[in-house]
């Protein structure tokens, strides 16, 4: 079975799909990508990607020139012609918190009609557990011949920003199914990632995903509070997370007090996981306190600089960062949108700049004062405000930005700058969990 190449194609090409495509395509097996969406289709097929991710744009001229990867339309096309079809749509979020899965299961029934021999049929997508039965059944219930089939669970871990990187060096290949002729195809497929494989079943395999994102969540608000007490009494939130982290049973990572998690991910899943809980009968109410704490992270945040400026009506406030962490565009359920909207509930002028989310950010607050720099935020400001930590609000200007500014305030929401060096300066300087 050496360097067997297999048929796959991806449905839905959000960041997940793509990138997972293209991961399976640099390993040489032949991948269609599909997209109800035609000009994103047709963009891909040229070379554009939809989203900027760091070497995304590489890894797709690799791969088209390769012709290892291709796009469509055609759903039907693409699922007679593979082996295995990874299901990559989207799961918004119902106004109830539960997952919108109606998208998931349109592609089980598109699949149910097509499919002309044995195929392996993969969640990808974040869903609740069962999900993967509910597929099961709804692809036997339209199908119109018998063919065998199996559906298996395969959650992805793929971190924005670094999405590419991980999707070809995943810290763990979870693949849920019982199955041994899935099994076989499954490894044969990651064969070359040089990856640790887990086997579990389909419902384990949902279970991990569901309660990875949680659990990350978990630490993320868990250290947050720890700052909230570091507040009070005159410690330093960066001191006891190394402290905290120096045990091998709690570990470094995700320990970053500051605004709280964003993003597409953990906002979403953390709430799904609970109403999943409720619905089997189990109040996980640590997953409400999660929650409570971020959402509180942003508000302790405002409260801050209300403290300073006391009043924010015609006030002129610099942003920095849009997105919900660096080295994405994306803005979903950034803490800067909900920073950014309240400021402009309150009267104050907004003055913002992002190294790539602008243009999503436009979109939905136009009122905005967009900027080319850091610089020009904070020429005539009242405040500037740190909320994302991309790596070039590090290394600015900053006795320069205090010159531009009106009101040497500087309100640092991810702990990325030296408090003493730039108290130095002459700034007042407010982060979280810092003395
Ligand atoms: C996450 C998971 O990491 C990934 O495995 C999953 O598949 C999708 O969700 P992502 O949303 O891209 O990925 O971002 P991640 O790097 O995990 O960060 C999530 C949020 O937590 C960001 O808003 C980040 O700013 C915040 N965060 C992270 C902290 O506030 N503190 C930390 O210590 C770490």
């Amino acid at each position: 079975m050496d360097n067997k190449k297999i048929n796959i194609s991806v449905m839905g090409l959000g960041v997940v799909g793509l990138v997972t495509g293209l991961s399976f395509a640099k390993h040489g097996h032949a991948v269609i990508g599909v997209d109800i969406d035609k000009e994103k289709i047709d963009k891909l097929n040229r070379g554009i990607p939809p989203i900027y991710e760091p070497q995304l744009k590489e890894l797709l001229d690799e791969s088209l020139k390769g012709k290892l990867i291709r796009f469509t339309d055609d759903s039907r096309e693409a699922i007679i012609n593979s082996r295995v079809i990874f299901i990559t749509v989207g799961t918004p979020s119902l106004p109830t918190g539960e997952l919108d899965l109606s998208y998931i299961e349109k592609v089980a029934r598109d699949i149910a009609e097509h499919i002309n021999e044995y195929k392996v049929i993969v969640e990808k997508s974040t869903v609740p557990v069962k999900t993967g039965e509910k597929l099961e059944r709804t692809i036997k219930r339209y199908l119109k011949k018998d063919i065998a089939f199996d559906v298996i669970s395969n959650p992805e871990f793929l971190r924005e920003g670094s999405a590419v990187y991980d999707a070809l060096h995943p810290s763990r290949i979870i693949i849920g199914t019982t199955s041994l002729r899935a099994r076989e195809i499954m490894s044969e497929l990651y064969k070359d990632f040089n990856s640790p494989i887990l086997y579990t079943t389909v419902t384990s395999a949902e279970l991990i995903k569901h309660a990875s994102n949680s659990f990350l969540a978990l630490k993320i608000s868990f250290i947050n509070a720890v700052a909230n007490i570091c507040e009070r009494v005159g410690a330093d939130i960066t001191e006891v997370a190394y402290g905290l982290g120096m045990d091998p049973r709690i570990n470094p990572h995700f320990l970053n007090a500051g605004l709280g998690y964003g993003g597409s991910c953990f906002p979403k899943d953390v709430e799904a996981f609970y109403k999943l809980a409720q619905e089997v009968g189990y109040d996980f109410t640590l997953l409400k306190e999660i929650q409570k704490i971020n959402q509180n992270q942003k508000d302790k945040f405002l409260q801050k600089l209300q403290e300073e400026l006391w009043i924010f009506k015609d006030k002129t406030i610099g942003i920095l960062g849009i997105s919900f962490k660096p080295d994405t565009d994306d803005i979903r359920e950034s803490p800067s949108i909900y920073i950014m909207k309240k400021l402009l509930e309150n009267g104050a002028h907004i003055k913002a700049y992002d190294p790539k989310a602008m243009e999503n950010a436009k979109k939905v607050l136009p009122n905005v004062e967009y900027c080319n720099t850091p610089y020009e935020v904070a020429h005539n400001a009242d405040a500037l405000l740190i909320i994302t930590e991309w790596e070039e609000f590090k290394n600015l200007d900053y006795a320069k930005i205090k010159q531009l500014m009106r009101q040497s305030v500087v309100l640092d929401g991810r702990n990325i700058l030296n408090p003493e060096q730039i108290r130095k300066l002459g700034f007042i300087y407010r982060s979280i969990g810092r003395p």
